[in-house]
């Protein structure tokens, strides 16, 4: 038996007594876990789902994405499976796509939008084209920083791209491989860094000005950015260890952003979910600028949902509540079959 199978036995057992099973109550697979960077992370966002869901009378299994993933479902045939996986096991689209294949209904949205999201060059070329403002940038392999030798290739970005410079890992998320370089020399330690978690960088111009992120949420009336949330960090970087420690940054949900400049951003974050073709939940971060300019960052197609995550504090922001969320998700999921 695995742990995630205890966790779920436990947890039946707790919601049995809390709720009983409500008229319309679905078989869900909560997946979460996996082996990616973010494992951590995607475990405290699988068990917040779950208890959610389980408090709202569905029977709920919580479950790693392993090797006996596959055929359980085959076996078992769940209603819907809620994927609540970061990184590479659930953001690039690999077992989206064999979800797909086996017929079960999952919340969320197709590989192929995954994989359109996940990688931060495809992701960013796209939503640049439909008008949306984007930091230049370089995406640069390993194999050609080699093979044109490191020196050359940073003197060509340097002068290519003016100020301080982000440089990243083209997918990933929870700021794992991301430096920001405010000094010339720290740029080739910055690409090593990156290069750990991907064969492939980005380097691009820091924007400066507010930090935001906009959850996008589709229930069944067509996608809706939810208020913005403004992080804070306390030592100005939103590092890993700002967003999973307690007291390290400061939210504020809603924005205290302009409500143009706030209204801005929402369209901005609706045009990216669309053009990316997303499906019933997304994250949108942008930075937005003094001029009010929102400055396209990334989306997450399977945002953080833990207990310090943005998305839930957006939802709560919104006046509505997460269970009820997760439930319309799952629900409308399961319809679509
Ligand atoms: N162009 C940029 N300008 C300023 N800060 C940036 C820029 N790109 C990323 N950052 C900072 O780095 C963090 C992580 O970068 P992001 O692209 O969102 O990657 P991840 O997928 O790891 O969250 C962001 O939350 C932001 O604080
Ligand atoms: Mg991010």
């Amino acid at each position: 038996m695995t742990d995630s199978e205890t966790v779920s036995e436990d947890r039946a057992a707790a919601s049995a007594d809390a709720a009983p099973a409500a008229a319309g109550a679905l078989d869900v697979v909560v997946l979460a876990g996996g082996i990616s960077h973010e494992r951590d992370v995607s475990l405290r966002s699988g068990r917040r789902v779950a208890d959610a869901l389980m408090a709202g009378g569905h029977r709920v299994e919580l479950r790693d994405p392993d090797a006996g993933l596959l055929p359980f479902l085959a076996d078992t045939k769940p209603a819907v499976v809620f994927p609540a996986l970061h990184g590479s096991s659930g953001e690039d689209g690999s077992l989206l796509d064999l979800l797909a294949a086996l017929g079960v209904p999952t919340v969320g949205s197709t590989g192929a939008a995954a994989r359109r999201a996940w990688s931060k060059p495809i992701a960013t070329s796209l939503v640049r084209d439909v008008g949306l403002s984007v930091p230049e940038s370089v995406v640069l392999s390993q194999e050609s920083f080699r093979e044109l030798g490191a020196a050359s290739v940073l003197r060509v970005i340097r002068r290519a791209i003016e100020g301080d410079l982000v440089v990243k890992p083209a997918s990933g998320g929870s700021a794992q491989g991301v430096t920001i370089v405010d000094a010339p020399d720290e740029l080739p330690r910055a690409m090593v860094h990156a290069f750990t978690y991907d064969d492939i960088a980005v380097i691009e111009r820091r924007v400066f000005g507010t930090e935001i992120a906009i959850t996008v949420l589709d229930t069944g009336d067509g996608p809706v950015a939810l208020p913005a949330v403004e992080i804070e960090p306390t030592d100005g970087v939103y590092s890993f260890q700002a967003r999973y420690n307690a007291g390290e940054t400061t939210f504020y949900a809603p924005s205290r952003l302009s409500a143009e400049h706030a209204a801005a951003a929402a369209e901005a974050a609706v045009l990216a979910h669309r053009t990316l073709g997303l499906r019933d939940l997304s994250r949108v971060d942008f930075i937005v600028d003094e001029a009010g300019t929102p400055w396209f960052l990334e989306v997450n197609v399977l945002p953080g949902l833990t207990e310090t995550s943005l998305a839930p504090l957006a939802i709560e922001a919104s006046g509505a509540d997460a269970a009820q969320v997760y439930d319309a998700l799952i629900r409308q999921a399961a319809a679509r079959g």
